[in-house]
């Protein structure tokens, strides 16, 4: 049977209000483009009929522009997780225009499977190859797509020219089985490949294939500046220490890192220690500063859900793409970001907080404990689960006038139990084996900005007895002081 071709209109118009429908993609690798900006003008027409015309949205986490910008423009989104990036996005969830569930991302797929979450009608697919028995070869991220192929009724395959075939082989696609069938995952080391080349469906219900040849929608990766490089630095020092006391073994400990520019600087002073041997990488987003390591010899193999890098670093591995299949595996999020995984490799891993409070409790998600910021991505999927789980922030925000290390977080994400270590600029607090008292006395004395030390210290100091001694009309002073006069250090207790 010939799949036939058809346009994004077309595959638009299959789709319709109250649908739901799952993307392929991670970060904005991997994700289609053609279709859901058709389906937002579908939704802009359908609007000024006085029509409703919303969809339910799953990706495996964030995505470009063309899905979770043009569909918020259209007001065409009813509920979205597990995690966006977007500002247009964030601000139509705050607003409660859309419906989100944040969600740990290795969790995605199982839910979905077990039909806890609304199944997908849809599945869009960005494919660098696909073939008329259904052997679907995706491109630049795996995230949920295996999941979602399997589940929706219908597909439609995006066929981006941008993306070389060549990439088969990259991708090792598994999917898990539900309990009370499911077994172990046989992961045992970072390169071991568990599964196919390609996602295997039903040719019959692929709806049509959409050309395109358009680039994945992600920005040049930002250099990193003075503040990011002395995390960076103090994370690549604490970890050598860790190194010298014999607490790591002499081949290193697998590494994950979380999204963003921080991450980008600790993996780039890790790479220059000289007293951190050449190591692996398991994690979920493989950024620019793991090719530019692997280049160096640093990073010896990396396994993540994408590639998410910028134009330039994209195109540097589709140029040597032969070599990089030999030194990355792409998989989906349930193994990328398995806890079980995770436990059995021993990963250190190294995400960033919004704040984190003087005992240890990190808010990754919740702007002054009500506004969304991104999501829980991956983060505790690694943090609760990894051999050393490290979280970095500068110590101030806003120019100073919000502290990351206060009194108690507004939103907890990752609790004292799992928190290890939290690093700022300043330096870093090992917090393993510690009393609450003595993470406080660590976290204020290494972490805090001078500016927040002497507000910080008084809070513990107000005479209150317990364990963890939280006075509860003023651990939120901190947050309630910038709500009324736009600085902490207003703080008065
Ligand atoms: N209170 C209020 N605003 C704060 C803040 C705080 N305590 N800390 C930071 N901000 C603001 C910054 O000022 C910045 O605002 P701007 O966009 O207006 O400039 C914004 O939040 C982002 O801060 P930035 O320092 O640029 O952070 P980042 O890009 O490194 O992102 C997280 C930090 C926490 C939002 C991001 O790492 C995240 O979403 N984490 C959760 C998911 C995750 O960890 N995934 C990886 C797992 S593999």
């Amino acid at each position: 049977m010939n799949i036939k071709t058809i346009s994004s209109a077309e595959a638009a118009a299959f789709i319709n209000d109250g649908d739901v429908v799952g993307c392929s993609g991670f970060t904005a690798a991997g994700c289609p483009k053609a279709v859901t900006q058709a389906l937002a003008q579908r939704a802009e027409a359908e609007h000024a009929h006085g029509r409703t015309f919303k969809i339910g949205l799953f990706a495996g986490a964030s995505t470009g522009d063309t899905i979770d910008g043009a569909l918020t423009r259209a007001h065409a989104i009813a509920f979205r997780s597990p995690y966006q990036s977007s500002k247009e996005i964030r601000n139509a969830i705050n607003e409660r225009d859309i419906h989100y569930f944040d969600l740990h991302l290795s969790e995605l797929p199982r839910l979905l499977r077990q039909g806890f979450l609304p199944k997908p009608k849809f599945t869009i697919i960005e494919a660098c190859d696909v073939t008329n028995d259904g052997k679907i070869t995706l491109t630049s991220a795996v995230g949920i797509a295996p999941t979602i192929a399997q589940l929706a009724d219908h597909i439609i395959v995006e066929r981006n020219a941008y993306h070389p075939k060549a990439l088969s082989g990259i991708h090792d696609i598994y999917e898990c089985k539900n309990p009370p069938f499911s077994t172990e995952i046989p992961i045992y080391r970072v390169s071991d490949r568990i599964g196919l080349p390609y996602i295997q469906v039903d040719p019959k219900k692929i709806i049509g294939i959409v050309e395109t040849n358009l680039p994945n929608e992600i920005g040049d990766f930002v250099p990193a500046d003075a503040l990011t490089d002395k995390i960076g630095n103090n994370v690549a020092n604490f970890l050598s220490s860790e190194m010298k006391k014999g607490r790591f073994p002499a081949s290193f400990l697998p590494v994950q890192s979380g999204v963003g520019n921080i991450a980008n600087a600790v993996l780039k002073a890790m790479g220059s220690h000289p007293d951190i041997p050449d190591f692996e990488v398991y994690t979920e987003v493989i950024q620019d500063s793991v090719i530019g390591l692997m280049e160096q010899g640093r990073v010896k193999f990396a396994s993540g859900c994408s590639l998410t890098l910028s134009r330039s670093a994209l195109e540097k591995v589709y140029a040597d793409v032969e070599h990089y299949k030999n030194k990355i595996i792409l998989r989906p999020q349930e193994i990328s970001n398995s806890s079980e995984i995770a436990r059995r490799l021993g990963l250190i891993s190294v995400n960033t907080a919004l704040e984190a409070d003087i005992f240890g409790n990190v808010n990754s998600t919740h702007v002054m404990g009500t506004t969304m910021m991104n999501g829980i991505g991956g983060s505790a999927d690694f943090c609760r689960n990894s051999c050393l789980s490290i979280f970095t922030a500068p110590s101030t925000a806003k120019g100073g006038k919000i502290s990351a290390i206060v009194p108690a977080v507004t939103h907890t994400d990752h609790s004292e139990h799992s928190v290890k270590v939290i690093v700022t600029e300043h330096g870093v607090a090992d917090l393993r084996g510690l009393s609450p008292i003595q993470r406080a006395q660590s976290i204020i004395e290494n972490c805090a900005h001078p500016d927040y030390k002497k507000l910080l210290h008084d809070y513990l100091n107000l005479d209150v007895k317990g364990h963890t001694p939280h006075h509860l009309e003023q651990c939120f002073a901190f947050h309630r002081t910038f709500c009324r006069c736009g600085d902490m250090r207003e703080t008065e207790w």
